[in-house]
C-alpha cells in the first residue's frame, strides 16, 4: 500500500478569512500553517486534524486554476491529498494503473512538500494530489 495517510482535504472558498472564521467557530480549529503558493495562484490555510489537515484554498489571481473551478462549480471540495513515502514512485504506479498525470514529474508543494497532481477524469472524478513530506 503506497498511501500512508490522508494528507489533506482541500476545499475551495471565495473568502479565506470567512472560511477560517467558520471553522474556528464551528470546531474551535486554529490555523497551523498559512502560505501563498505563487506558482499555483493560491493562498491556503491548513487546519490540523490529528495527523492530517483541512486545507482551505482561495485564488490569488483570476487566471489561477482554483479561480476557474470557483467560477465553474462554486465553492466546495477541490482535491484530496494522499500522503505517500515517495511521490515519484506513487506517480509512476498511478500512471501504470492508467491515470493521467497533470504533473509529469514531482514538484515542490506547500510547506516544503513534494507533490504531483492526477487528473480527475482518470481517477473517478477526484483531483488527486500525491504528497510526500
Ligand atoms: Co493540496
Amino acid at each position: 500500500m503506497l498511501l500512508t495517510e490522508i494528507d489533506h482535504v482541500a476545499i475551495a472558498v471565495a473568502d479565506l478569512e470567512a472560511a477560517i472564521d467558520f471553522y474556528q467557530r464551528a470546531f474551535g480549529a486554529t490555523v497551523t500553517h498559512r502560505e501563498v503558493v505563487e506558482s499555483d495562484g493560491v493562498e491556503e490555510a491548513l487546519l490540523r486534524v490529528a495527523d492530517s489537515y483541512v486545507q482551505l484554498l482561495t485564488p490569488t489571481r483570476p487566471d489561477s486554476p482554483v479561480a476557474k473551478t470557483l467560477d465553474k462549480r462554486g465553492e466546495g471540495l477541490h482535491h484530496v491529498g494522499y500522503r505517500v513515502a515517495d511521490c515519484a514512485e506513487a506517480l509512476e504506479a498511478m500512471k501504470a494503473a492508467g491515470a493521467i498525470a497533470i504533473d509529469e514529474a514531482p514538484r515542490p508543494g506547500s510547506r516544503g512538500t513534494t507533490v504531483a497532481f492526477i487528473h480527475p477524469k482518470s481517477a473517478y472524478g477526484t483531483l488527486i494530489e500525491l504528497v510526500q513530506e
